[in-house]
């Protein structure tokens, strides 16, 4: 590695702040991956096409094959899936991931799930139309996709139970 190439970032990862070096050309999948060893988000495309690589950014679901790590400012914070281990709501959309049956091979789950767990933070009760849509940038190649949405559906009849 090119040494002088190297670009010092800071940002928020998890909740901490953290510094690492990056080549000009890694993308943020890469840098989780590779400098972090986060290796939940998955390549599959590398283009933007099918949402294996999903991370939250700024409290937005994005695409990291396709955001240069190098572009991440001190203000920014990126969730990824291994963060939100202890959360109550991602607790429950894991759990009704497995009741449902919604994994398969398993290699798109981690951008499913945390696609789930984005509109469910936003939307109380989505229905099958909100949740297709949700789910619309990320392809499971096992075309799983009933019993993902079904398990969506369940996270949230879950939470709503829960708050009782
Ligand atoms: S790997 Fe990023 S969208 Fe497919
Ligand atoms: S479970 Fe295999 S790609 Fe979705």
């Amino acid at each position: 590695m090119n040494q002088e190439n190297l670009v010092k970032i800071r940002f928020t990862l998890n909740n901490q702040q953290v510094e690492t070096e990056v080549l000009p050309e890694l993308t943020v999948l890469e840098m989780l991956r590779r400098n972090f060893r986060l290796t939940a988000a998955k390549e599959g495309c590398g283009k933007g096409e099918c949402g294996a690589c999903t991370v939250i950014l700024n409290g937005q679901p994005i695409n990291s094959c396709l955001k240069l790590a190098a572009s991440l400012n001190p203000g920014d914070e990126i969730q990824t899936l291994e963060g939100l281990e202890k959360d109550e709501l991602m607790q429950i959309v894991q759990e009704a991931f497995v009741s449902e049956g919604a994994v398969q091979c398993g290699f798109c789950i981690p951008g499913m799930v945390l696609s789930s767990y984005h509109l469910l933070k936003n939307v109380e009760k989505p229905d099958a139309h909100a949740i297709k849509q949700a789910l619309s940038g990320n392809i499971c190649r096992c075309t799983g996709y009933m019993k993902i949405e079904a398990a969506v559906k369940k996270a949230s009849e879950d939470r709503s139970k829960a708050r009782k």
